[in-house]
C-alpha cells in the first residue's frame, strides 16, 4: 500500500528529522531539502553510501534470496538449534506487552514499529497478541528491497491494510522522536555496523516507557552445547566473532533492562527509556 499524505506526515527526514512531503515521485525534506526517492511504491529513506560492512554484505544475501529466508528459519535453523521457530518467537512476544496496548489519548490507533521487518514473519503473532478489536498502525522498515517485496506480495494477498513500509536503515530511522508505542527488532542486531547507534535510534523513536525489544543470536551460556551445535552456530553467524546481547551498547538512562535466553541460539533484550522529567 503506497504511503498517503497522512502516512508521510508520520515520517521524518533520516538526516535532519525535518518534515517530509510528496514532491514529484519522491519525498522532499522541508528542513534540509533532501530528496528521498520512491521506487516501485516504496520510499527509500537511506543513503546508499552510509550502508557499510555487514549491513551491506547481508543485504546482498537478503536481496538475492528473499524467498529462502522463511524456509531457512523454519526448517534449517530449527534443526540446527533443536527447537522450533514458533518456540523462539513465542519466547519473546510477551516482552512486547501487546495485550496492554490501548487507543492513544487522542483516540488514534497505537503505533508499532518493527525494525528489519523482513518478510513479516512476526506479523501474525503481533495480531494474535493484540487486544481483540483494537485498531493498530504497524510500521515496518528494512534495508532489503527483496525482503520487503516478498512482504508486500503477502500483504496484498492477505488484504491487511494496517502495515506501512519503507526502506530505511536501523541506524537512522525516518521518524520523529517518541513516535511509537512499541518498538522491536528480531534477527539482525548482531550484524549492525554500529549497534549503539541503532539501539539509540530505537530508543529515540519509542514513546517514553514503552518496551523496546531486541532479539538476535547468542549461544545459550547456561548450558554446554554439543560441538556440532556450536559449529552450526558459528556457520549461521559467520559475520560476527562473538554474537551476544548488546547490553554494553544500551543508551544512557535505559531502565528496566532484561536479558533472557529464549532458545539455544537466541537472546531477547528488553529495555525502556524514562519519561521526560
Ligand atoms: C533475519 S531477517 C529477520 C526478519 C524478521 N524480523 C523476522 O524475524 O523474520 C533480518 C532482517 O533485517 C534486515 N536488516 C539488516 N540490517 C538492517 C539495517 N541496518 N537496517 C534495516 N534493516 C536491516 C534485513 O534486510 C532482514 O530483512
Ligand atoms: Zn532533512
Amino acid at each position: 500500500m503506497p504511503l498517503d499524505d497522512s502516512d508521510v506526515a508520520r515520517l521524518a527526514c533520516p538526516t535532519c528529522r525535518g518534515a517530509l512531503s510528496h514532491a514529484g515521485g519522491a519525498l522532499r525534506c522541508g528542513g534540509c531539502g533532501a530528496r528521498w526517492p520512491i521506487e516501485g511504491g516504496l520510499a527509500r529513506l537511506y543513503r546508499e553510501e552510509e550502508v557499510r560492512g555487514n549491513d551491506r554484505l547481508l543485504r546482498h544475501i537478503y536481496d538475492a534470496l528473499p524467498s529462502w529466508h522463511d524456509p531457512s528459519v523454519r526448517y534449517l535453523l530449527a534443526l540446527f538449534q533443536a527447537g522450533s521457530e514458533r518456540a523462539v518467537r513465542d519466547g519473546y512476544m510477551p516482552r512486547l506487552e501487546l495485550s496492554s496496548l490501548r487507543l492513544r489519548p487522542d483516540g488514534s490507533p497505537p503505533r508499532i514499529l518493527e525494525v528489519g521487518i523482513g518478510t513479516g514473519a512476526n506479523l501474525p503473532l503481533v495480531r494474535r497478541d493484540l487486544p481483540c478489536g483494537l485498531p493498530v498502525e504497524i510500521w515496518g522498515v528494512d534495508l532489503s528491497a527483496g525482503m520487503l517485496g516478498v512482504l508486500r506480495r503477502r500483504l496484498a494477498a492477505s488484504g491487511h491494510r494496517d502495515v506501512r513500509l519503507a526502506m530505511a536503515d536501523a541506524h537512522a530511522l525516518p521518524f520523529p522522536d517518541g513516535s511509537f508505542d512499541r518498538v522491536f527488532h528480531t534477527g539482525a542486531a548482531g550484524s549492525y555496523r554500529d549497534p549503539a547507534r541503532a539501539l539509540a535510534e530505537m530508543a529515540r523513536v519509542a514513546a517514553p516507557g514503552t518496551p523496546i525489544v531486541v532479539v538476535d543470536e547468542q549461544l545459550d551460556p547456561s548450558r554446554p552445547l554439543p560441538l556440532v551445535q556450536r559449529a552450526l552456530f558459528r556457520l549461521v553467524t559467520f559475520y560476527e566473532p562473538r554474537p551476544h546481547a548488546p547490553v554494553e551498547h544500551l543508551p544512557a538512562g535505559a531502565r528496566d533492562v532484561l536479558t533472557e535466553q529464549v532458545s539455544r541460539f537466541f537472546y531477547c533484550l528488553r529495555f525502556r527509556m524514562p519519561q521526560a522529567s
